[in-house]
């Protein structure tokens, strides 16, 4: 078996550095945390199934988690680990087989990485991708807190109530494991944001009745988040990564308008509209719930954009 794999940081002082390993690391999320990371210090592993020759302190390692492989020397001299990878679960529609490979995906892929981590090696601390969807959809105003379960509202909640059951196996190899519930992130390369933008510039408001609640989060402070997590939890725990101030849609869109000066023209599209052009997956921008991020406050992390319009200004340049 070839895993091409191109291992061997360019550091000078790779001893005192600490490695963290991310997988689906080439990702909008896995990008942004390797941006900040290479600015704090640490080296990057990256694990994917389409290894690059390394740069800097960037390397790269393969698998294919739908083949349970991994190249055997990919957790070598990694202290941390961010678990990242599964398809995009919004980027194409819900067909029985898209939705097949989005759960399979996100089982595979730590069942992979468990294997790999029952061998010896030197992780202490493995931090995951969940979602808030994992919750489920909720019109009630009483946040989603930590202890919450899920009451398993449609195919996002299903997934991730499932990949959850999945990752917390991960929980039992005596390293520190540490949950993220990641909120719909907000940045410029990917994810909901640019599907959202393009709409608003030609003056359309929000989708359906517009109540639905958005727990956003900006791709800047997820990235953040994560390796404020890493660096400052010894324990087990889990952590909703949203913004303090979760909007609904109207205010979503309205905040948009005002921040490039561009006047709604069409309100809002129903929800029967949406639902005819996005299928099942309409549940995704149809429904929502507004999660806390108390707890990522009370262990004092600092939000850079804790409103809308901070989070909207930066990502619109205006
Ligand atoms: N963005 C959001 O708003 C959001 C919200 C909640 C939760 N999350 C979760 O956070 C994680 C990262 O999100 P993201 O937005 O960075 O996702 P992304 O941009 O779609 O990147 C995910 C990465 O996972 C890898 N991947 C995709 N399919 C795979 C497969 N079948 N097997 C193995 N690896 C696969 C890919 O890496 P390679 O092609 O290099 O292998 C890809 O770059 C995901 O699990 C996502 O569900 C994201």
């Amino acid at each position: 078996m070839n895993y091409s794999s191109t291992l061997g940081f360019k550091t000078t002082n790779s001893n005192t550095m600490k490695h963290i390993l991310i997988t689906g690391g080439t990702g909008l999320i896995g990008t942004e945390i390797t941006a900040q990371a290479l600015k704090k210090g640490y080296a990057i592993r990256i694990l994917t199934r389409s290894p690059k020759p390394s740069e800097g302190n960037v390397s790269y390692a393969f698998w294919n988690p739908s083949k349970g492989e991994i190249a055997p020397e990919a957790l070598q001299n990694i202290d941390y680990i961010i678990h990242l990878a599964g398809e995009n679960i919004g980027d194409k529609s819900w067909s029985e087989s898209r939705k097949k490979a989005i759960l399979d995906s996100r089982i595979e892929s730590t069942n992979t990485l468990l294997k790999a981590l029952v061998q010896p090696n030197n992780v202490t601390k493995i931090m995951v991708a969940s979602a808030i969807g994992f919750y489920g959809n909720s019109e009630s105003s009483t946040p989603f807190v930590e202890t919450d379960g899920s009451n398993r509202t449609g195919f996002a909640a299903e997934v991730a109530y499932a990949w959850e059951k999945e990752l917390d196996k991960l929980s039992t190899l005596g390293k520190t494991y540490i949950k993220g519930r990641v909120g719909i992130v907000l940045g410029n390369k990917g994810g909901a944001f640019p599907q959202m933008y393009t709409p608003a510039k030609m003056g359309v408001g929000y989708l359906g009745d517009g109540k639905q609640v958005f727990s956003w989060i900006h791709l800047t402070d997820l990235a953040a988040s994560f390796l404020y997590l890493l660096e400052n939890i010894e324990g087990n725990e889990t952590f909703n990564l949203v913004a303090p101030n979760p909007a609904s849609y109207q205010v979503f869109s309205k905040t948009l308008s005002k921040v490039i000066k561009m006047p709604i023209l069409l309100p809002f599209v129903p929800a029967l509209i949406i639902r005819i052009v996005l299928g099942e997956m309409s549940n995704l921008v149809l429904n929502g719930a507004t999660i806390s991020s108390k707890k990522l406050s009370d262990k004092g992390f600092k939000f850079h954009y804790s409103t809308l319009s901070e989070a909207l200004t930066a990502l619109t340049g205006k």
